[in-house]
């Protein structure tokens, strides 16, 4: 729906959203962009009364999780109601035309709103053996994804494989599967919002912002959006503290594991990878996969499927790891990390007070549940064998990504 004809107010009353449920979601928007609170009102104003761009949704080589992340909501959220406003003229996942009815709406789209719409591309492109590896309507991806980007107001890549390749580019990437901005070089403004698959957050907003200010976000030299990946996973992680005080998970089950020690010895990549996710979390900030015990695997970065496995091998040469063992060391790499607002030591009371309420909470369940056996000390120090290989390049190094 589009237009003077459509009232936002009745479509988020229809869908049981109230005015105050809709203002806190302009308030948590605007807070995620890195806007101050007073811009909830201009982002809820730009909402209720500026025209949606039309949206055609293009998906290609991938495994349509893209579509899930944008469809996953558990019961109607502003945020759902806001992309279904977006006029997806042409989805053909989740469109009711078919064939060559479907083929028409794209046409007619890019027709009517020529140099208006907006692209989102979901999906690596194939370009091996003349794009025969992906075909719709006896066009291929190439062929498609050309023409749609050629008169669009944006394109926005959603997920990995949109955005770098993704799997289908893994090596040694069998179809010559390429990026959106590899397979249609020169497109005027480009969003890429990475991840497997990406978050609907971030795209909707990428799409509020456009909406309130008539402009895009700002983004990195990977043409990501700075709000949404200018900071590390490791940066923001709520067992950082654990990090720092040289806290680690041994092995997936121990102690370490169950108290919500630090990942980074099973195979965590935060530290090199770029995005929100401890912020705005799953799943409507449910939970996040450090949150739920298991290692960041990249998810969000370049290459990740030959830079980031084997994934449960720890990365080498990430600074700070095990700096608990050498106070010394500590301050430097606090200082680094965190700015001079903590100090080393208010870092390792930090990750001991959180150790200590989660030790509380696992004493009171283990001791009401079978005792199981452990094989790994509760504060295990770092093995001199386990420290990293400090001339060792971390993957991030490797691709001159910037710290
Ligand atoms: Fe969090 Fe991973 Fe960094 Fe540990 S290594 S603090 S689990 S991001
Ligand atoms: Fe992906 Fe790591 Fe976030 S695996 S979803 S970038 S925590």
């Amino acid at each position: 729906m589009r237009g003077d004809e459509f009232s936002f107010r009745d479509e988020l009353a229809a869908r049981g959203i109230s005015r105050r449920e809709f203002m806190s979601y302009c308030a948590g928007v605007a807070a995620l962009l890195g806007l101050p609170a007073s811009a909830a009102g201009e982002v809820a104003a730009a909402m209720e009364t500026k025209l949606k761009p039309a949206v055609v949704w293009l998906e290609f080589q991938d495994c349509a999780g893209n579509t899930e992340s944008f469809l996953r909501a558990s019961k109607p959220s502003a945020a759902e109601v806001i992309l279904d406003l977006l006029s997806v003229d042409y989805h053909e996942t989740i469109m009711a035309a078919a064939g060559h009815q479907a083929e028409q709406a794209l046409a007619s789209s890019l027709e009517a709103h020529k140099g208006q719409y907006v692209v989102v591309v979901e999906g690596s492109i194939p370009t091996g053996a003349d794009g025969a590896y992906c075909t719709i309507g006896g066009r291929s991806a190439l062929q498609i994804a050309k023409e749609a980007c050629k008169d669009a107001a944006a394109v926005i890549a959603v997920g990995t494989c949109a955005a770098f390749g993704g799997l289908p580019a893994a090596s040694p990437n069998p179809t010559t599967a390429l990026s959106v901005s590899d397979a249609v070089p020169g497109i005027k403004t480009l969003i890429n919002l990475p991840a497997c698959p990406v978050n609907a957050e971030n795209l909707t907003a990428v799409l509020a912002y456009f909406l309130t200010y008539g402009r895009w976000p700002a983004t990195d030299h990977y043409s990501r959006p700075l709000f949404a990946y200018g900071k590390t996973i490791h940066d923001n992680c709520e067992r950082r503290a654990h990090f720092d005080g040289g806290q680690y998970v041994e092995h997936f089950g121990d102690e370490g594991h169950r108290l919500g020690f630090c990942l980074y010895k099973v195979g965590c990549k935060g530290p090199v990878t770029s995005q929100n996710c401890p912020n705005i979390r799953w799943n409507e900030g449910t939970n996040w996969p450090i949150g739920c015990g298991h290692p960041c695997i990249g998810c969000a970065e370049p290459n990740f499927w030959d830079r980031m496995t084997p994934f449960y091998e720890h990365l080498t040469g990430v600074p700070g790891f095990g700096a608990a063992a050498d106070i010394d060391r500590i301050g430097l790499y606090a200082t680094a990390a965190v700015g001079t607002a903590f100090t080393a030591h208010a870092l390792v009371q930090l990750g001991r007070k959180a150790y200590d309420k989660r030790k509380a909470k696992v004493s009171v369940a283990t001791a009401t549940a079978a005792p199981a056996k452990t094989t790994s000390p509760a504060r295990a120090k770092p093995a001199e064998a386990d420290k990293p290989e400090a001339d060792k390049p971390a993957p991030a190094a490797e691709k001159g990504r910037e710290p």
